[in-house]
């Protein structure tokens, strides 16, 4: 096993846009990457529900793995748990993924700025209380989608996406009000980032979509370099998939990202096991 790795944590591939930028700025790290896709998706869990599956699920996998970082590239799961997290793991060093509204309100020309998510990251207090601390000036829409997360999956495994469904669930991102218009969509998803071309293509005008995987890499990078310096050790890269069961493509496409693929359904408890539910 790989010493002291990073783990990246999603309910699904989606966090796999900020692995692309992680790979960048820290080659020489040992990397994990944990899609509950036995869960997926999470936009419509009820939280306390979810909060539970996820403090878990950490539990095992820090028992498991004992990682110098965990990067939970999800915002809807960010959103809910990163307070309960750090406090239950108080020696665990954690990146979150939260919604870019202050570095939109800053950049906004119109005022009217949309954040495009799940529903859970929509309905999150967390994502409430980062409107009225940092876009308090700005009009903010809030756009919960249904089946975005979904069709990015299915474009990053088959390449192919219905565009008529991307654009049915971006246009309501979409404002005019006395004359101006929404000129910055927040990509608060990190499986939107793969559908980026397409809502580009589809949308009515052109605006700015603000992709934070980058950012999470460079927080990523910060972090690390408190930490001791790395070891890749001898292993490859392992990714793991809570249903134990990901298709083929799904298999091809971890490991176009760098991970031997381990298939296994992941315990609270860090051993091969039945998921908790
Ligand atoms: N990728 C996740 C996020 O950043 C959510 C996808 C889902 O489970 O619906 O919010």
């Amino acid at each position: 096993m790989q010493p002291s790795p990073i783990l990246f944590f999603d309910s699904g591939i989606g966090g796999l846009s900020v692995v692309k930028e992680a790979r960048v700025l820290l080659p020489e790290h040992a990397y994990v990457y944990v899609a509950d896709d036995a869960a997926f998706p999470y936009g419509a869990w009820e939280e306390e529900a979810l909060k539970v599956r996820l403090v878990d699920l950490f539990g095992g996998l820090i028992a498991r793995f004992s990682p110098s970082l965990i990067v939970i590239a999800c915002n809807t799961a960010s959103t809910l748990a990163i307070a309960d997290l750090r406090a239950d793991y108080p020696g665990q060093p954690f990146v979150g993924t939260v919604p870019a509204i202050k570095p939109a309100a800053e950049r906004t020309c119109s005022g009217l700025v949309s954040v495009l998510a799940t529903p859970g990251t929509v309905k999150r207090q967390y994502t409430r209380d980062l409107i009225s601390q940092y876009a308090a000036k700005c009009h903010v829409r809030l756009v919960g989608s249904e089946n975005l997360a979904r069709l990015a999956e299915q474009y990053m495994r088959e390449g192919f996406v219905d565009e008529e469904a991307v654009r049915a669930e971006i246009t309501p991102c979409f404002m005019e009000h006395e004359g101006s218009r929404t000129d910055i969509v927040v990509l608060a998803c990190t499986h939107y980032p793969f559908l980026v071309n397409r809502m580009r293509k589809t949308a009515p005008w052109p605006v700015d979509w603000i992709d934070t995987s980058e950012a999470i890499a460079r927080r990523a990078l910060t972090l690390a370099r408190e930490l001791p310096a790395p070891s890749r050790g001898e292993g490859p890269d392992i990714a793991l998939f809570t249903s134990g069961a990901p298709p083929a493509s799904l298999r091809r496409l971890v490991s176009g990202f760098g991970f031997g693929l381990v298939e296994e359904k992941v315990s609270a408890e860090g051993e091969p096991g039945l998921l908790r539910s």
